[in-house]
């Protein structure tokens, strides 16, 4: 087996026109591990993510892979070792499942070239693997919120990389598909020994499944460890302005979080200490370093069609020209 891919964030600033979102943000990625990310909404997650993915690039600091500035290497070959499954993809018009998670191959495959048959085996093994096999013909549009997110992930399956980014991967899952799609991920990693990075709304969950927990507050990294070493009600306060008492799950004896209820009118947006969570209203405006910079058509790598993604400044896909 190789060795699994080493992913560092050195002094990775990040901002967006004016505003730093991240700040001279440091991050080793565990190799074999399962890390989740978890902080209060619009500190940075998606943010840090999309740095570690080469989808945007950092003002200052640089994000390596195996040592070498993911910058200077070439976008197909991040891609063959990386893969990142985005917040809110969205499939082209009319696609049909077996098509979408098709396009997991392309950074192995040579423009023009025929399917191998590596490619149909490992196609067919992330339907199965995610429970769409069944679904192969249906048209995404058409699917479930909870069936297009497996299919989704199928597809980051099927691209067969070492390391694997995934953006909440569980939103729009019932319970019961949560826990299938965090099971399934602990497979891959357990079996296969991929490194998989994923942000995770839900902090019980991640405690349950995350070998490693990063927390970003104030575009940098406020914790990293065992979840059992990090999560207590002084971290539940600081990182998302919560009172809360934490608790053993009695299901994994790792932290339960029961949060206290609340008073106040602003809707839990204001922290004990007075201060709002979201990075949106608290990041710093001075000094401000320049703006981030989406790395360029046909320079960047990513797991899914650049076509099928909406994110605001995503640049021309590579993909599907
Ligand atoms: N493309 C963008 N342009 C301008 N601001 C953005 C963009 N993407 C995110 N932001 C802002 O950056 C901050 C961090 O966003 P994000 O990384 O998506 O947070 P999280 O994933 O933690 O909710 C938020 O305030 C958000 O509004
Ligand atoms: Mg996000």
């Amino acid at each position: 087996m190789t060795a699994a891919p080493l992913l560092v964030a050195d002094r990775v600033t990040v901002s967006y026109g004016e505003r730093p979102v991240l700040d001279g943000l440091d991050l080793h990625v565990t190799p074999g591990a399962i890390t989740a990310i978890v902080g209060a909404n619009g500190c940075g997650k998606s943010t840090l993510l999309r740095a570690l993915a080469r989808l945007l690039c950092p003002s200052h600091g640089h994000v390596t892979l195996d040592g070498i500035p993911l910058r200077h290497q070439p976008a197909r070959q991040v891609a063959r070792v990386l893969g990142l499954l985005p917040q809110s993809p969205v499939a082209p018009d009319g696609i049909v499942v077996a098509d979408l998670v098709g396009r997991g191959r392309h950074p192995h495959q040579r423009r023009l070239a025929p399917w191998s048959a590596r490619d149909y085996e490992a196609v067919a093994s992330a339907l199965e693997a995610t429970g769409t096999t069944d679904l192969a013909e249906r048209c995404v549009d058409e699917l479930s919120g909870g069936q297009r997110q497996r299919v989704w992930i199928a597809m980051a399956l099927a691209q067969e990389t070492g390391l694997l980014l995934l953006d909440e991967p569980t939103t729009f899952l019932d319970i019961t598909h949560q826990i299938e799609v965090l099971d399934l991920l602990t497979e891959l990693n357990r079996t296969r020994g991929t490194t998989i990075v994923m942000v995770l709304h839900d902090l019980n969950l991640a405690c349950r499944y995350a070998d490693v927990l990063v927390a970003v507050r104030d575009g940098r990294i406020h914790g990293c460890g065992r979840p059992c070493d990090l999560v207590e009600p002084t971290f539940v306060r600081e990182v998302f302005g919560l009172e809360a008492t934490v608790i053993s799950d009695p299901e994994t004896g790792t932290p339960l979080v029961v949060p206290r209820r609340r008073g106040g009118r602003d809707g839990g947006q204001t922290a004990s200490d007075g201060r709002r969570r979201d990075r949106s209203t608290s990041a710093p405006a001075a000094a401000a370093p320049p703006s981030a910079r989406p790395i360029g058509h046909r320079d960047w790598a990513i797991s899914v069609p650049a076509s099928t993604i909406s994110v605001p400044d995503m640049p021309t896909p590579w993909i599907a020209q």
